[in-house]
């Protein structure tokens, strides 16, 4: 599979959760301007590659903003560079020459079976991938997106920060017609980084998990300062959860669309539960957690990697 990512502490737990499952093959990463800028998130990825001693996946920078939109960063959460907390060492992963759509593109097109885009920010650039090389949606087995909610949202009272961004991008995807599945607020505001969690983090001993830790203590007190809520919540390892820990994400396959429009409501996922619309439904939406499944899977990924 491949993860596309705007590090961002939770999309960092993403990655090593990808990197270290023992059912995933974590074959390209791709950063996309979100929590940070881009030349953050890009240096982020090969920073969090790099510390888990992960050197042989490609990393490759993609889209620097929205696709009509200006890029709004989440520094309020993450940090100025999109990685507050530890000192961050000089990135021993180096950066790809390709874009983010050529790495995809190549990834796709060298795996010998359709290959899995999990996507943990704005969706800028599986969107351009889609539109401008439809011919490979054929390749791609599925995309799983960290975003939206089926109820309220994270930036406005309507819509979580990685729909709110680029809008337009989800809307592309869900034309698409490739297998979607959204993992939205409702479920990772199950994934409490709770006393016990950043304990049992710390405890696994390796240089990876010391690392954690330290954004874990910084993104506990963002989302603390931010949202009242001391045990923040691990959103984008819970995309990941849905291929690395089988059966911990529930969901239901329904209508899902996407407000580009709204005056108040630019970004609200609208999720018909109740088939009110009578419209068919198109993507799988993420409705429970099992979380002591999910913090075994993490755990366990974390303790492989060095
Ligand atoms: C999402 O927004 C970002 O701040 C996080 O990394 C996550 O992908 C949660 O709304
Ligand atoms: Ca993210």
């Amino acid at each position: 599979m491949i993860i596309d990512c705007d590090p961002g502490h939770d999309d960092v737990f993403a990655l090593w959760l990808a990197a270290g499952s023992p059912l995933l093959e974590l074959r390209a990463v791709t950063a996309v301007g979100g929590n940070g800028t881009l030349v953050h998130t890009e240096r982020n990825a090969r920073i969090a590659l790099g510390v888990a001693g992960v050197m042989d996946v490609p990393v490759a920078a993609g889209a620097d903003r929205p696709l009509v939109r200006e890029l709004v960063t989440a520094e309020w959460i993450h940090g100025e560079n999109g990685l507050g907390g530890p000192v961050l060492p000089e990135p021993v992963v180096p950066l790809d020459p390709r874009s983010a759509v050529e790495l995809m593109a190549d990834a796709i097109t060298a795996s010998v079976d359709p290959i899995a885009i999990i996507a943990t920010g704005p969706i800028t650039n599986v969107a351009t991938l889609l539109r401008d090389r439809p011919e490979l949606a054929a390749g791609i087995r599925e995309i799983v997106w960290m975003g939206g909610s089926t109820g309220r949202g994270n930036v406005t009272p309507a819509a979580e920060f990685n729909a709110w961004v680029d809008p337009e991008a989800l809307a592309i995807v869900l034309d698409s017609g490739v297998r979607f599945t959204m993992v939205g607020l409702n479920v990772t505001h199950d994934a409490l980084v709770t006393s016990e969690v950043r304990a049992r983090i710390a405890a696994i001993g390796n240089g990876t998990a010391a690392f954690g830790a330290e954004l874990l203590d910084f993104f506990c007190s963002t989302n603390d300062a931010v949202f009242g809520l001391p045990d923040g919540p691990l959103h984008d390892p819970v995309a990941v959860a849905v291929l690395a820990a089988p059966d911990a994400v529930g969901t239901v396959f329904t209508r899902l669309d996407v407000e580009v429009a709204g005056v108040h409501t630019a970004g609200a996922t609208l999720v018909d539960l109740d088939g009110m619309l009578g419209r068919p439904a198109n993507a799988h939406v993420a409705v429970s957690l099992d979380v002591p499944r999910f913090w075994d899977a993490l755990e366990a990924a974390i303790a492989r990697l060095a």
